[in-house]
């Protein structure tokens, strides 16, 4: 099993690649307008795959429709094992609507509580700190144990920051990959200094990264000869695993072969070199 890392400045312990559940517009249009969730025991058996190979942070938002498959998925599991987040959507953002939006989480989620709640998109009509009080009344009520953000720029993260009261931001999430590197030049650092922990969304850039072009296919084959035979996505996921203790890949978990593939990310590391010949491949 892949060794867990503190999840900010938390205690709680968390495998360092972590799983999505969004399944794109024309699913989540699907499961919301006509009840149907396509393949939906397809999803759930590689959620439970994941947690069966050691990933116990599960990533969700009320916006994805698939609360309700985590609920399933998790159900055998022990729930203090488990690190679930989910998000409530900018439209929710005034108070009585975060308070509900979370409420309507936990009953599709089947929990008391969730590990993390993040704000999904900045708003552009709302001032943050309406927004920011309901997050700390759910911290108080012990509904949620640690708060994020996402799709945050620096300022904007800064604000955040500032708003909250009693508690502190405990993460962000960003799209981030080997391939799309911007948030290097400012959250990066500003997160490390703050000890903000990053859940990188589209880790391979929404599946860009599993075939490799040709210039990036000559450094793959070198790094995967070096580490036993692993795979382009693995190789993809594990350029976080190396080169960060605070960044955590979600790829999306929908095809269980493919979750278990992703978790042998996990449980070693590139040398600075091979990041170096990696990253240069992408530029
Ligand atoms: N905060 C935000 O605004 C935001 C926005 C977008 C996404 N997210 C989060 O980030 C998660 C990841 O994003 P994403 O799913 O769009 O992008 P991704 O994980 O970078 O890429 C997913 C694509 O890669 C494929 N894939 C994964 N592992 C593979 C493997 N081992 N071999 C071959 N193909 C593989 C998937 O196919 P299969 O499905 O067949 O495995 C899928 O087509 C989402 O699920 C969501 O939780 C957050």
């Amino acid at each position: 099993m892949a060794e867990k890392i503190p999840f900010g400045k938390s205690d709680f312990k968390v495998s360092q690649m972590g799983m999505g559940t969004y399944y794109d517009p024309g699913w989540i249009f699907s499961a919301k307008l006509l009840k149907r969730q396509a393949n939906w025991e397809n999803k759930v058996a590689a959620i439970k795959a994941g947690v069966e190979n050691g990933v116990n942070l599960i990533d969700t938002a009320e916006l994805y429709e698939s609360e309700n498959l985590v609920e399933k998925a998790i159900k055998p599991f022990d729930r203090e094992d488990l690190f679930i987040a989910t998000k409530v959507w900018p439209s929710h953002f005034s108070y009585d609507k975060v308070i509900k939006s979370c409420e309507r989480s936990l009953k599709k989620l089947g929990l008391d509580y969730v590990d993390l709640y993040q704000l999904h998109f900045p708003s552009r009509i709302r001032d943050i700190s309406g927004t920011m009080k309901a997050m700390e009344h759910l911290m108080d009520q012990g509904k949620i144990r640690n708060i994020g953000i996402s799709n945050f720029d620096l300022e904007r993260t800064k604000k955040a920051v500032e708003s909250l009261k009693k508690y502190e931001i405990a993460s962000t999430q960003m799209n981030f990959s080997v391939a799309h590197r911007d948030i290097e030049n400012d959250l990066i650092p500003y997160c490390k200094e703050n000890k903000i922990a990053i859940l990188a969304y589209y880790p391979l850039g929404h599946g860009r990264l599993v075939s490799p072009d040709s210039k990036t296919a000559i450094v793959l084959k070198e790094i995967s000869e070096n580490h036993g035979g692993k795979s382009a996505p693995q190789i993809a996921l594990n350029w976080f695993i190396s080169k960060y203790d605070f960044v955590f890949p979600i790829p999306r978990a929908s095809n269980a072969d493919h979750v278990v593939e992703n978790s042998g990310s996990m449980g070693w590391k590139m040398s600075e070199e091979e990041i170096r010949k990696l990253e240069q491949s992408f530029n």
